[in-house]
C-alpha cells in the first residue's frame, strides 16, 4: 500500500505494508540511517524521532498511524531552535562516546527543551529515562541539556 508521509518538511511516497514500523521506512526505504535500531521494543530510545514535535519510538510506530503528522528526524533536528541549542551543547560538552544512542538522546532532549525551555531535574529525568546509554554518558547529557536551557536566544 502507498503512504504519503512528511519527513523533515519533504513529502515522501512509500509502498509498504501498513504495519511497517516508521523506523524501517526511514532506514530501509528512504535511506535515512541517522535514526538507530536498538531493541525494537520501545525499551532503549535509540530510534526516537518526533511526530508533530513529540518524541516517539519509531520502532513501534506503524507507518499507517502517521497520517498527516509531521515527522522530524536527527537529520533535520538542528534546523529547529531547540534542536540547534541541544546539538551545540552536545558538541561543547563532548557528550557522545560510541555515539550509537546519541541520535535518540538528542531527539528526546530536543523535544524536552521545545516543550519546557527551563526544565527541572525532574523534567529531565522524565524526558530522558527511556533513553539508554551503554557508555554511561548520562552525566554529560544532563549537563548539556542544562547548558542548552541557559543558552538563550
Ligand atoms: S529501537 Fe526503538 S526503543 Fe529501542
Ligand atoms: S554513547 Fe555509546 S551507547 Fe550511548
Amino acid at each position: 500500500m502507498t503512504f504519503e508521509v512528511t519527513i523533515n518538511g519533504d513529502r515522501h511516497s512509500v509502498d509498504v505494508d501498513g504495519d511497517t514500523p516508521l523506523l524501517w521506512v526511514l532506514r530501509d526505504v528512504l535511506g535515512m540511517t541517522g535514526t538507530k535500531f536498538g531493541c525494537g521494543m520501545a525499551l532503549c530510545g535509540a530510534c526516537t524521532v518526533h511526530v508533530d514535535g513529540e518524541a516517539v519510538r519509531s520502532c513501534i510506530t506503524s507507518i499507517d498511524s502517521i497520517g498527516d503528522a509531521k515527522v522530524t528526524t536527527i537529520e533535520a533536528i538542528g534546523k529547529t531552535p531547540a534542536g540547534h541549542k541541544i546539538q551545540q551543547a552536545w558538541l561543547d560538552r563532548e557528550v557522545p562516546q560510541c555515539g550509537y544512542c546519541q541520535s535518540g538522546q538528542i531527539m528526546s532532549a530536543s523535544a524536552l527543551l521545545a516543550s519546557k525551555p527551563q526544565p527541572t531535574d525532574a523534567d529531565i529525568d522524565d524526558a530522558m529515562s527511556g533513553n539508554i546509554c551503554r557508555c554511561g554518558t548520562y552525566v554529560r547529557i544532563r549537563e548539556a541539556i542544562k547548558q542548552a536551557a541557559q543558552s538563550g536566544g
